[in-house]
């Protein structure tokens, strides 16, 4: 089946898509009017529509069309995304009309900003962050590239996290000091509800209250959802 170019394509149909769709409200019109054309993409697509609106195989992506991912994997993202930007579609970057953005934050290609997610400002953020509801970033923050944060996540001010790193629910994570931020290493887990007083190294999981290794290789699936 062809596809208008300029459609706007949510990779994804699980729960999350569901809730992107909800955060993209007031960035595009309805689709009750029947105004915007928008579609969900899937690797699987044999569910043929999902929320009402149809869902297609990722090859019917066209040049020119946006796409936003809603997939909580960062290296499902990574490998979508550049799969996507080599095809020539468009990241689009969704911020929900309760999402709060302050002065001076740098944010990368195909950030998502679900409800009541707040940046403060003063922070640079990476390509494909996924900010899920009620979570934020204070000041001073550097969050690299597919980086996924869950539901609730604190992330007080001078904190460094590296590319795929994940933040479960509800995690929170002590402030930093601009001469020694806290530091999330690259492709670390933060267990849910877990309380992050001390750096966390690379491919490391931390639990509890306070935050204790679980794990020091992590494998990105424990996480995925
Ligand atoms: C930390 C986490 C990645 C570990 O996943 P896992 O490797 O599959 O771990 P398991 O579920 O096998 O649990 C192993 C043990 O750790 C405990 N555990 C798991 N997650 C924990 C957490 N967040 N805090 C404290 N203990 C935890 C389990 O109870 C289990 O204990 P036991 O060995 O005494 O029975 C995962 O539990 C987690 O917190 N994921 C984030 C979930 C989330 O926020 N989802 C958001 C959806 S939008």
């Amino acid at each position: 089946m062809a596809t208008t170019s300029g459609k706007l394509w949510i990779v994804g149909a699980g729960g999350f898509a569901a809730e992107v769709l909800h955060s993209l409200r007031g960035q595009v019109p309805d689709e009750q009017d029947g105004a915007a054309d928008l579609a969900f993409a899937a690797d699987d697509a044999s569910h043929r529509t999902f929320m009402g609106l149809p869902v297609h195989g990722l090859e019917q992506i066209q040049p020119g069309d946006r796409f936003v991912i809603a997939i909580g994997s960062g290296s499902a993202r990574e490998r979508l995304h550049h799969l996507l930007a080599r095809r020539g579609a468009i990241p689009f970057a969704v911020e929900s009309p309760t999402a709060v953005v302050g002065r001076n934050m740098t944010i990368g290609q195909g950030s998502v900003l679900s409800d009541f997610t707040t940046l403060t400002g003063n922070s640079t953020i990476g390509t494909q962050f996924q900010c899920n509801i009620y979570s934020y970033v204070a000041h001073d923050c550097h969050i690299g590239d597919f980086v996924t944060f869950a539901p609730r996540v604190c992330c007080n001010g001078n904190v460094h996290i590296f590319d795929h790193a994940y933040i479960g629910t509800g995690a929170i994570l002590r402030q930093g000091t601009q001469q020694k931020p806290l530091r999330i290493g690259q492709g670390a887990v933060v267990g849910m509800g877990a309380v992050v007083t001390k750096d966390v190294a690379d491919g490391e999981t931390v639990v509890g209250n306070p935050a204790r290794v679980m794990q020091r290789s992590a494998p990105e699936t424990a996480a995925e959802h």
